[in-house]
């Protein structure tokens, strides 16, 4: 270890005391290695502060000797914002501020601490008969902050909303120490500048999220899941208008599938069988949270109708657990099914909910082109206009040769959701791999105020330097 190196870990053991920092290499392998395995950078040290006070100092004394600083929570993000970038960070990990500090049945929210799992907010939640609605994987790694500085999406944006439309307030340790005590539960605060929300999303480059406002929701007493064949992605859309207008929020998820996604696991025996009823080449499953009194029969009526008009071609639909958990894995595996059959280049992408159909049909087209034999996944969100524009490597193709290739498929992926009015990253954030796009397709006078914004709240770059704006901030 440098001399310089065990001065600082003296410095961070004398703040956060010596079982709290770790720097063997093998003690932050976990920290370190994110779950893609796409950054592969070293730490200087993990921090592991216990409390609010010891945070702030810690953020005092990095602030004073210009230390960076990665603030990390289930180390579950897609984009690399949560590790290391160049090799000098010291991680701040939230883990052990972790406590949910009140639950307020009356108003509906909840305070919890950073390093809370989503699961344990999500029991806490339930233990006042209510419901916290984020659904990402996996609930027990994810933590509030993380989730709350990623703006995380998931499985029921569609009636919810994203974490950022989740959250009341936020408490925060800025760069200089201070504490932002935004905390609050006010569903009507009406005092100026949104400074909570422009903290969420902020990807910890604003401040270090430590406690938040979580938003609740009445708990559904059950819910009816359904499987459903189409032809296309136009049918889909044809049906989640026609299941919205008849379902409203009650439609808590509508997710887009292609056979490919469901062939891939059936090749691999991930699963048995194909929940749908027949082959289609594409699947939506779609949910109905149903409230207490509620009737049940909403998504059946829907789906019926839909097949008389030849929406859709079939479709089975049930309220056992068990069975909606084999639906469900179908959805949650296509991520992991695609590692299975090679290299994917990915795409994390939104377009406006009725121009899903024409990003997937361009997309296609113009990848095709640039390597033929390209396998295109598409899958996702259809209901937030949010796609996972994947595409695996051609069978028998070079793996290392198609990734080296990746650029020219990005470009043409993005120029088509640019023209379609859609966003280069839809809920998985900017982190490091997307500095670059957020420069190019960013509104120059937004890209500029958020470079500004930081200039100010973090003058000495020492929140998540290099992460979401690829820059040190002008002196
Ligand atoms: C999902 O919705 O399954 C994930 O956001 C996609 C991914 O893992 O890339
Ligand atoms: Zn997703």
């Amino acid at each position: 270890m440098k001399r310089q190196d065990s001065r600082t870990i003296k410095s961070l053991e004398e703040i956060l005391g010596p079982d709290n920092v770790l720097s063997d290499a093998r003690d932050m392998a976990p920290y370190v290695v994110e779950l893609r395995r796409r950054f592969n950078n070293p730490a200087r040290a993990i921090a592991i502060p216990t409390s609010l006070d010891r945070l702030q100092a810690l953020v005092k004394w990095a602030n004073a000797n210009r230390v960076p600083l990665v603030p990390q929570g289930g180390n579950t993000g897609m984009v690399g914002g949560q590790v290391p970038k160049n090799g000098n960070e010291i991680i701040v990990s939230m883990a052990r501020i972790n406590r949910v500090r009140k639950v307020d049945g009356d108003g509906a929210f909840m305070f919890a601490e950073a390093g809370v799992t989503l699961e344990k907010a999500r029991r806490a939640a339930d233990g006042a008969g209510l419901l916290f609605p984020l659904a990402i994987a996996p609930q027990d790694k994810a933590q509030i902050g993380g989730i709350l500085s990623s703006n995380a999406g998931g499985l029921q944006v569609l009636a919810y909303g994203n974490a950022r439309q989740l959250c009341l307030g936020i408490e925060a340790v800025l760069a200089d120490g201070s504490l932002f005590r935004g905390l609050n539960g006010l569903k009507k605060n009406n005092t100026g500048y949104d400074l909570s929300s422009l903290l969420v999303g902020a990807e910890g480059t604003l401040g270090i999220i430590s406690a938040a406002s979580l938003k609740l929701f009445a708990r559904p007493e059950g819910f009816e899941t359904a499987f459903i064949n189409l032809a296309s992605p136009e049918a889909a859309l044809e049906l989640f208008r026609e299941l919205s207008r008849r379902l409203g929020t009650s439609l808590t998820t509508f997710e887009l599938m292609p056979d490919f996604g469901i062939a891939m696991q059936l090749r691999h025996g991930m699963i048995d069988k194909n929940p749908a009823r027949s082959r289609s080449d594409w699947y939506v499953l779609a949910q109905v949270s149903r409230l207490p009194g509620q009737d049940r029969n909403g998504l059946s009526q829907g789906l019926e109708a839909a097949r008389n008009n030849r929406t859709i071609k079939d479709f089975v639909i049930s309220g056992k657990p068990g069975e909606q958990r084999r639906m469900w894995q179908v959805r949650e595996q296509l991520s992991s099914a695609q590692s299975r059959e090679g290299a994917s280049i990915k795409h994390d992408v939104s377009v406006p909910v009725s121009a899903v159909p024409e990003l997937i049909r361009t997309g296609c087209k113009a990848a095709g082109k640039i390597v033929p034999g390209i396998r295109p996944c598409p899958f996702g969100h259809l209901g937030d206009g949010n796609i996972h524009f994947n595409l695996s490597q051609p069978v028998d193709a070079d793996a290392t040769a198609y990734m080296e290739g990746a650029g020219k498929i990005h470009d043409a992926i993005y120029e088509i959701v640019a023209e379609l009015g859609g966003s280069i990253s839809a809920e998985h954030g900017i982190g490091q791999l997307k500095t670059g796009l957020l420069k190019e397709y960013k509104d120059p006078v937004a890209y500029e105020m958020m470079k500004k914004i930081k200039n100010i709240l973090d003058p000495n770059n020492i929140l998540n330097p290099g992460k979401m704006l690829d820059q040190a901030p002008e002196q």
